[in-house]
């Protein structure tokens, strides 16, 4: 990706195990909707470049934050509720595959969906006097384990966003279950436009492959897509 070989550590435990020990768990390797996500940013630099990224939910790879830094985002936010694997894995793979040039572009920090402690701390990373980020980007967050965490995550997208802030999704479908997070997405006042298929990397299309949605505050988002 971003014409070089991207190199990402994962982590020997098998997410059973760390989820067992206390940990959100289903972080330890990178998913199918992350490369989805990353090479849509990778084909839509624009989206990213020179705006204010945030990554929720980067898990071990971090993965779509690598391809916002590298497509020329000012500055990306890698985040996770899992700081032991934050420190650790997502660290690591961010120094590994963006280089010393675009180091400073890019940070790892400790998110927990609804803690606005939490979340003001990441907006100012940013190092910008700014009340929501530009970009908030997310890949299989939306997923049957962390259904009790569906309003946190909400709260969180809105502690960080604004009406121009654009929202990217890449969501894989696996239990109906999930669709009550775009029923309160709606009910707590977000739009939500699926992506076209073609979007999705040739190697990913189908029912059982991730999908895209672009996310905004209702009042922008046909104005925003339109411009
Ligand atoms: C299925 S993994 C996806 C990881 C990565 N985005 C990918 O697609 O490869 C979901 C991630 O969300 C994080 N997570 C789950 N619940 C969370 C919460 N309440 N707050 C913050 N992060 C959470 C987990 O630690 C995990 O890394």
């Amino acid at each position: 990706m971003c014409d070089r070989v991207l190199r990402i550590a994962q982590h020997n435990e098998s997410n059973a195990v760390r989820s067992a020990e206390g940990d959100l768990g289903f972080g330890t390797i990178a998913y199918d909707a992350a490369f989805v996500l990353a090479d849509y940013v990778e084909r839509h630099p624009e989206i990213v470049r020179e705006r204010s990224v945030l990554e929720i939910g980067c898990g071990s790879a971090a993965l779509v934050s690598i391809v916002a830094a590298l497509r020329g985002a000012r500055i990306v936010v890698a985040t996770d509720g899992d700081a032991e694997l934050l420190a650790d894995l997502a660290t690591t793979n961010l120094r590994a595959n963006v280089p010393t040039e675009r180091a400073r572009s890019v940070v790892a920090h400790a998110l927990r969906w609804g803690s606005d402690e939490q979340a003001n701390a990441a907006l100012r990373r940013t190092g910008a006097d700014a009340s929501a980020f530009d970009v908030i980007v997310a890949a299989d967050v939306v997923a049957v384990p962390y259904l009790d965490a569906f309003d946190a995550l909400i709260d969180t997208f809105q502690a960080l966003s604004d009406p121009h802030t654009v929202i990217l999704l890449a969501y894989t479908k696996r239990h109906f279950s999930e669709e009550t997070f775009f029923v309160k997405l709606a009910q707590r006042g977000f739009a939500c436009i699926a992506l076209p298929a073609t979007e999705v990397h040739a190697d990913f299309r189908g029912d059982a492959h991730p999908r895209l949605f672009c996310v905004q505050q209702r009042k922008s988002i046909h104005r925003d897509l339109a411009e």
